[in-house]
C-alpha cells in the first residue's frame, strides 16, 4: 500500500462548532477518543487540535469567561468561548495561529448553530473582543501572563497529586498540560533507528533518538521535532514505524521476549506492546482483550507492521477469568492493566473529566483479580511484568506491595517502579515478579 495524501482541512468556524459539540460531549462523561473517532478524516486533525487544547486550558478560559459574562452562559455557548478563547491562549503562548480578528470573526460564524442566534452571535462577540485585548493586546501593552497551571483537575485528583509528589507535582501539572510531542517506535523488523530517521530527514521531518528512560536504553525510539501526520511518515503504511510514547517502549524491552518463548500479552488493545514485543522476537504470542470493539485494532495493526503469523493469537477473553485459556501456561507475561489512566492526560486530557474518586478502588479491584489469574498461568521461572498508565501509588506501587505479600512464591526484580510524566514520556508504572521454581 502506498502512503496516502494529508486530507483536506476544514474552515475554522465548522472546526469551532464541531470541537465544540465535542466538548458537550466529554462534559456529559463520553471518551473524547470515542467521539473524534466518529469523525470523517478531513475534520479530525483540527477538531482533535481545538479540542485538546481547549481541555487542556479549562481553568483559565473560564477564568475569563467569569470575568466577562456576569450569569453563566448556557452549556453550547460556554464551550464555543473556551474553543475560541484556547485559541487565544495558544497563540499567546507560542506565538503562532490566528490573528485575533480572525478567531472573533469565525466563533460569531459558528453562533448560527445556536438558538437564539443573535443572543448567542452578540455575547460570542462582546466577550471575545475584551478577550482578545488582554492576551493579545495592541503593539506595546502589557500581554496576559501564560498560566502556568491551565488544567482541570478535579479537587481530590490535585490533592493525591500533592500528598504523594509534593515537590514535583506543580512541574508534573504544568508539563501535561503542554502539547505532546510525537514520538516514534521504529519497527526494529524493517529498519535500525539511525536509518529511519535518515528517511525521515530526507523526507524534511526533523528527529532525535531518545536514548533511555529510567536507565534503560531504547533502541528504537524517535522524537520529532514537531508533529506530522502518520500519513506523512516514510512507510507508515507498510509498517515502518508506529507512534509510541517512550514509557510506553519499556514494556517489551523489560520483558525481554525471546525466540520460541509463549507469551502472553493479557490486556491486549490496541496492540502497540504486543506488536512491540513480536517486533523483538518470533515468540509465540497470545493477544487477550476483553473489549470486542477494541480487539478489532489489535489484528489491524499486527497486519500494517507485518508481524502476523502463525505464532499469534488474538482472542476474547477476561484476563481475569481462566474460560479462553487452554491451560499450557506462559514462560512471560505482559499485564498492561486497565487504570485510571492518570499519566497520560498529556495526550488524553479528557480523562481528568471522566474520572471519578471511587473508579480508583474498583480499577484497583481489577488489577488485582487479573494478576491473581495470570500469576496462574504462569510458568515456574517464568516472568510477569505489571504495568499501568497512572501516577497514583493505589494503582501502582501499592499493587505490587499487595502482590508480593500474597504470593511467596513471587520474587520482586528490579524493574523502574513509578515514571512520572515529562517532555518525552508519559507518566507509567512498572514492576517485574519473577515466579520461583517449585
Ligand atoms: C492499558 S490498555 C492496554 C494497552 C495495550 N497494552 C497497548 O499497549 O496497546 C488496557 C486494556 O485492557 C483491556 N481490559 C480491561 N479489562 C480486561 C480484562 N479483564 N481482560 C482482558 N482485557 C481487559 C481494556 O479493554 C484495554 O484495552
Amino acid at each position: 500500500m502506498t502512503d496516502q495524501k494529508t486530507p483536506r482541512s476544514l474552515p475554522l468556524s465548522e472546526a469551532m462548532t464541531i470541537a465544540a459539540q465535542a466538548i458537550s460531549e466529554v462534559i456529559e462523561g463520553r471518551s473524547l477518543t470515542e467521539v473524534l473517532d466518529q469523525l470523517d478524516a478531513h475534520e479530525r486533525p483540527i477538531v482533535q487540535s481545538l479540542t485538546f487544547d481547549t481541555l487542556r486550558k479549562w481553568v483559565r478560559s473560564h477564568e475569563l469567561i467569569k470575568q466577562f459574562v456576569p450569569k453563566a452562559p448556557p452549556p453550547e455557548v460556554d464551550h464555543l468561548l473556551s474553543v475560541a478563547i484556547a485559541l487565544f491562549l495558544q497563540s499567546n503562548s507560542d506565538g503562532k495561529g490566528y490573528a485575533a480578528h480572525t478567531i472573533v470573526d469565525q466563533a460569531v460564524r459558528s453562533c448560527d448553530e445556536y438558538e437564539p442566534t443573535m443572543y448567542a452571535k452578540g455575547m460570542v462577540n462582546a466577550v471575545l473582543r475584551k478577550v482578545s485585548l488582554l492576551v493579545q493586546p495592541p503593539e506595546g501593552e502589557k500581554r496576559y501572563p501564560p498560566d502556568p497551571i491551565s488544567m482541570f483537575l478535579p479537587p481530590w485528583w490535585r490533592a493525591s497529586l500533592k500528598k504523594n509528589y509534593p515537590k514535583a507535582w506543580q512541574a508534573m501539572l504544568i508539563q501535561q498540560a503542554q502539547r505532546a510531542p510525537l514520538i516514534l517506535r521504529v519497527n526494529a523488523r524493517q529498519y535500525t533507528r539511525d536509518e529511519y530517521q535518515s528517511l525521515l530527514s530526507q523526507a524534511g521531518i526533523p528527529s532525535q533518538p531518545i536514548e533511555e528512560l529510567a536507565g534503560i536504553k531504547l533502541n528504537s525510539a524517535l522524537l520529532l521535532h514537531a508533529p506530522v501526520p502518520v500519513v506523512e511518515l516514510p512507510g507508515f503504511y507498510s509498517g515502518a514505524v508506529s507512534v509510541q510514547d517512550a514509557g510506553a517502549q519499556l514494556a517489551a524491552i523489560l520483558l525481554d521476549p525471546q525466540a520460541g518463548e509463549r507469551v502472553l500479552d493479557a490486556c491486549a488493545a490496541p496492540g502497540g506492546k504486543t506488536a512491540h514485543l513480536l517486533e523483538l522476537a518470533d515468540c509465540e504470542m497470545v493477544a487477550l482483550e476483553l473489549d470486542g470493539a477494541r480487539l478489532g485494532k489489535i489484528g489491524g495493526n499486527l497486519d500494517r507492521l507485518r508481524l502476523h503469523s502463525d505464532l499469534v493469537r488474538v482472542i476474547r477473553g477476561d484476563a481475569s477469568k481462566a474460560a479462553w485459556w487452554d491451560g499450557k501456561p506462559f514462560d512471560k507475561i505482559l499485564l498492561d492493566a486497565p487504570c485510571s489512566a492518570s499519566g497520560i492526560v498529556a495526550r488524553h486530557p479528557d480523562i481528568p473529566f471522566l474520572r471519578r474518586e471511587a473508579d480508583i478502588w474498583t480499577l484497583q479491584q481489577r488489577q488485582r483479580a487479573i494478576l491473581t489469574q495470570a500469576w496462574k498461568m504462569l510458568n515456574p521461572e517464568g516472568l510477569l511484568l505489571y504495568v499501568t498508565c497512572s501516577v497514583f501509588p493505589e494503582e501502582g506501587e501499592h499493587q505490587a506491595i499487595w502482590f508480593a505479600a500474597e504470593h511467596s512464591n513471587a520474587l520482586r526484580l528490579s524493574a523502574p517502579g513509578q515514571i512520572l510524566p515529562t517532555e518525552v514520556n508519559d507518566g507509567f508504572y512498572y514492576a517485574l515478579f519473577k515466579k520461583k521454581g517449585p
